[in-house]
């Protein structure tokens, strides 16, 4: 099933063919450095597809295999995740590394707040970083992300920034043009 299509990408459910380049990504170092610290042991990653991500999502929420259309290639996964208000949802995206800097999270984002918003009708969006992630602070400040408030995690020395960011701002800004995303 395909969610949404934008530009350069499209968020499907995943299948089994996107298995290695998922792989490649989960155990990437560089790519876990600021969601978890460790990049997981190969056996772990291709557990973890098989069981929480091959077939998955089939609506709405949950971490969409996003493809970049001209390579027709898995080069991440996005979407939204369940808060536990029904009145707000997480925005998440994961892209691997060779993809970086081209502005395909942001592509992504700008369609998940745009579907959140408009077609969930979501009041907020929330997000959760860790500090020193400055590609992924930068990517929700540009949204109109506001830091709500930081936490550490017990005894890691790590510390979690939590964003939201209401539909009203995101009107404001002017983000909620079209400009992008081409299906939903
Ligand atoms: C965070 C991540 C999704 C960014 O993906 P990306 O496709 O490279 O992001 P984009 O190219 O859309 O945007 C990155 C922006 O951050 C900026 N940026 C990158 N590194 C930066 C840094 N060290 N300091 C400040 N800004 C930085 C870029 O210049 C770009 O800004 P722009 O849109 O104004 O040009 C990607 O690095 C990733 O998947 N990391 C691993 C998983 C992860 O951390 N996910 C987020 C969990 S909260």
């Amino acid at each position: 099933m395909i969610l949404l299509e934008t530009t350069r990408l499209l968020f499907r459910t995943h299948e089994a063919r996107d298995e290695n380049d998922f792989v490649v990504m989960r155990t990437d170092p560089e790519v876990r450095r600021y969601v978890g610290g460790a990049p997981w042991p190969l056996e772990k990653a291709r557990s973890r597809f098989r069981n929480e991500y091959l077939g998955k999502p089939t609506a709405t929420y949950g971490l969409w295999a996003t493809v970049l259309k001209e390579q027709n290639r898995y080069i991440g996964c996005c979407g939204l995740r369940r808060a536990e208000t029904e009145e707000a949802a997480f925005l998440a995206y994961y892209i691997a590394r060779p993809f970086w800097g081209r502005g395909l999270a942001s592509e992504a984002s700008r369609a998940f707040i745009r579907f959140a918003f408009e077609s969930l009708r979501l009041p907020r969006l929330l997000a959760d970083v860790e500090r020193g992630n400055k590609a992924s602070e930068h990517i929700l400040e540009k949204f109109r992300f506001k830091l709500a408030r930081q936490e550490e995690l017990p005894g890691s020395g790590r510390i979690i920034c939590y964003y939201e960011l209401w539909k009203d701002d995101w009107k404001e800004n002017g983000a909620s043009r079209t400009e992008g995303v081409v299906g939903a």
